[in-house]
């Protein structure tokens, strides 16, 4: 099986155990016509050959850790290093390259598990996690949870790229409601300051088309710290007469505006990934919340799309 269907009258999701990933995902637009609203490549077994993780659930640890190394209650472990020196989204071989398996799956709710083992790209503990996704109206909502036997670093994401209409993204509207964001060095590692958005390019609270934000910074990949805690809504997309609403329950949505696609078969900004996570590089930042998950504890994560006509 490649794809499980979950789907209500306005919305229809194609989800691959293949990286627990959101294939594709469908809504009725305005004009009564179905509407694809993330990038997607037409097999899901070429994801294996992508660099993007398009759709993907991507873990142990979203992002970059900074040097591949983390320092857990004093014990050092050496990660894959996948991204030069440096872990990004978990290593070579993340849970975006696993094959899930299907716990239970209704039309409209299906739960993934995933066993990642002790010394699974460096990280210690034997890691349990669960994936659900479940669709109502014109809404998706993703839920992870995990576990650990040992001291262990999670920190989960969904990876989807938003394009809400025409071929690109560039003329999308996003608002991320954030005061503040992470600078980050030329290879895309946070440098540890927390700048503030005001009277920067990084303002998005009113929101701004992507590409004018292509012209004024060249585009983002940025961690932006979104204010508020626990759900609350931390992006919003506007095209073609819909709207995309994100909610979630992290500290931190890194934006990318998709400045490149490598091998896949996009153009430049041909779509936006929102990836509510905690802060990249946490492991190395005491100041910020910690990724550290310990035996006893449950990491959990939690976030909903929310779609709508734009009146
Ligand atoms: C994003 C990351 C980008 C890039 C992309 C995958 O999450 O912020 O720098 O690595 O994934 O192509």
């Amino acid at each position: 099986m490649t794809t499980l269907r979950l789907a209500t009258p306005d919305l229809e999701l194609d989800l691959a155990p293949l990286g627990a990933r959101v294939h594709r995902l469908r809504v009725r637009a305005p004009d009564g016509a179905w509407r694809d609203t993330v990038l997607h490549l037409d097999r899901v077994a070429d994801h294996l050959d992508s660099p993007s993780y398009l759709g993907a659930t991507v873990g142990r640890c979203a992002n970059r850790i900074a040097g591949g190394l983390v320092q857990i209650d004093g014990m050092e472990h050496r990660l894959s290093r996948n991204e030069g020196p440096h872990t990004l989204h978990g290593g070579a071989d993340g849970f975006d390259r696993r094959t899930w398996s299907v716990v239970s799956a209704t039309a409209a709710r299906a739960e993934l598990a995933l066993r990642s083992p002790h010394g699974d790209q460096g990280f210690p503990g034997n890691v349990e996690v669960r994936a659900v996704f479940e669709v109502t109206g014109r809404e998706l909502t993703i839920g992870y949870t995990a576990t650990t036997d040992a001291p262990t670093v999670v920190s989960l994401t969904a990876h989807p790229y938003f394009r809400l209409s025409g071929t690109t993204a560039e003329d999308h509207v996003l608002t991320v409601p954030a005061s503040r964001y992470l600078p980050v060095t030329d290879e895309g590692v946070p440098t540890g300051e927390q700048a503030a958005v005001t009277g920067t390019a990084y303002d998005l609270r009113r929101g701004r088309s992507v590409s004018s934000l292509v012209e004024d910074v060249g585009g983002l990949d940025h961690c932006f710290l979104v204010q508020g805690s626990g759900l609350r809504e931390v992006a919003r997309l506007e095209a073609g007469g819909l709207a995309m609403t994100l909610v979630s329950d992290q500290p931190g949505l890194q934006v990318f505006t998709g400045g490149a696609f490598c091998d896949d078969p996009f153009p430049r900004w041909a779509g936006v990934a929102l990836e509510p996570q905690l802060p990249p590089d946490a492991v190395h930042h005491p100041q910020w919340p910690s990724p550290v998950l310990r035996p006893g504890e449950t990491y959990s994560w939690r976030s909903v799309v929310r779609f709508a006509r734009v009146d």
